[in-house]
């Protein structure tokens, strides 16, 4: 078994010669620590670093995020997905700035408290931002330790967690946690890759991991089965009149809330059923031209897409959606990617 202290000493040193030179290890302001780690839950570093860098030139501080309108805010975050982050952040901010003289707490049961802070989240901040020796464990960490000792149960089970939590915990340095998670953070997301891929020749643990040394770095870690996405068929219509197009604003409570989308309905209609979804609409087309299909993955759900231009000529109903014109499209109203394929083809 691999002794702590040799853990250490590898990581750590490995991360001082190859950790990755990234925009928020540059201090260790708690606010940009948090800003960031909020950011690379489900998204990739190389993705993050532009809007890491945006939205701390917009929103400097808790204050500015706590006041932020939620156009605004939205339109920092988008592309970026998982829209419900933004909306965490900006409450976050609000308690932080009420109860906490704008600044985050080091303690993770203080942190678990904030609006979008799990576990996970909450021991990237605590060690990073605060010296604190917590985990930071998830998924890229649990590959790491069921490929290091072996482990053949599935690494999506609650109980096989627990341990290799409490494993990882046990390593954690006093003088450099942070510096420890992060150095596990890089080996995941740079050598010890998923889907039977990793990089063992450059890796530092090589000669204390068991998976390597058993021949089955590409068998570990065992995974249990996921669902299926469920699928959603969608007909969109993207309506033109007077230069402008139509959008309306999702609903609280769902999937993109207060992102704004095209018109649309549930299912594939035939041409009748467009015309009439139109009419009911109030809105008189002389041309409707098919745009495509799309499909768009989100965690749970598979949204197909078929899209159709519709040019106006006639609206009585013009308050039913914003008309948007093409610089607003870009600068004012937050649409989610999911939309880009029309959004592309205007
Ligand atoms: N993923 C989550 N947190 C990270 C960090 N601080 N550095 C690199 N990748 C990360």
């Amino acid at each position: 078994m691999i002794g702590k202290e040799q853990i250490q000493q590898v990581l750590l040193a490995w991360y001082d010669r190859c950790g990755r030179d990234l925009p928020w290890r540059a201090d260790a302001d708690p606010y940009k620590i948090w800003i960031s780690e909020i950011m690379l839950q489900q998204t990739r570093v190389d993705t993050v670093i532009p809007y890491y860098d945006r939205f701390l030139r917009a929103l400097p501080s808790v204050e500015h995020l706590a006041q932020v309108s939620d156009d605004v805010l939205l339109k920092l975050w988008e592309g970026l997905g998982y829209y419900r982050r933004a909306a965490n952040l900006k409450k976050a901010a609000g308690q932080l700035a009420e109860q906490h003289a704008g600044r985050l707490p080091g303690e993770v049961s203080e942190l678990l408290r904030l609006p979008g802070i799990g576990p996970y989240t909450a021991g990237a901040i605590a060690s990073i931002a605060f010296g604190k020796p917590v985990p930071a464990a998830d998924g890229n960490v649990f590959r790491i330790l069921a490929r290091l000792t072996g482990r053949k149960d599935s690494i999506d089970d609650t109980e096989v967690r627990k341990e290799l939590t409490a494993l990882v915990s046990s390593w954690i340095p006093t003088d450099r946690p942070g510096d420890f998670n992060q150095a596990l953070m890089d080996l995941g997301a740079t050598i010890c890759l998923p889907n039977g891929a990793p990089v063992c020749a450059k890796c530092p643990l090589q000669r204390f991991c068991r998976a390597y040394t058993e021949g089955l770095t590409q068998d570990i870690p065992i995974r249990s089965g996921k669902k299926p996405r469920k699928i959603e068929k969608k007909t969109l219509f993207v309506i033109k009149w007077k230069g402008r197009v139509a959008l309306q604003k999702r609903k609280k409570g769902g999937l993109l809330e207060n992102l704004w989308e095209f018109p649309g309905v549930e299912g594939w209609l035939s041409e009748k059923e467009r015309r009439s979804a139109l009419d009911s609409w109030g809105i008189q087309a002389d041309q409707m031209s098919a745009m495509g299909a799309a499909r768009h993955l989100f965690t749970h759900l598979e949204w197909h897409m078929e899209g159709y231009l519709a040019e106006a000529s006639h609206v009585s109903e013009a308050d039913r959606w914003i008309w948007a014109s093409p610089e607003e499209l870009t600068t004012v109203y937050p649409i989610p990617s999911a939309l880009r394929y029309y959004l592309e083809r205007l």
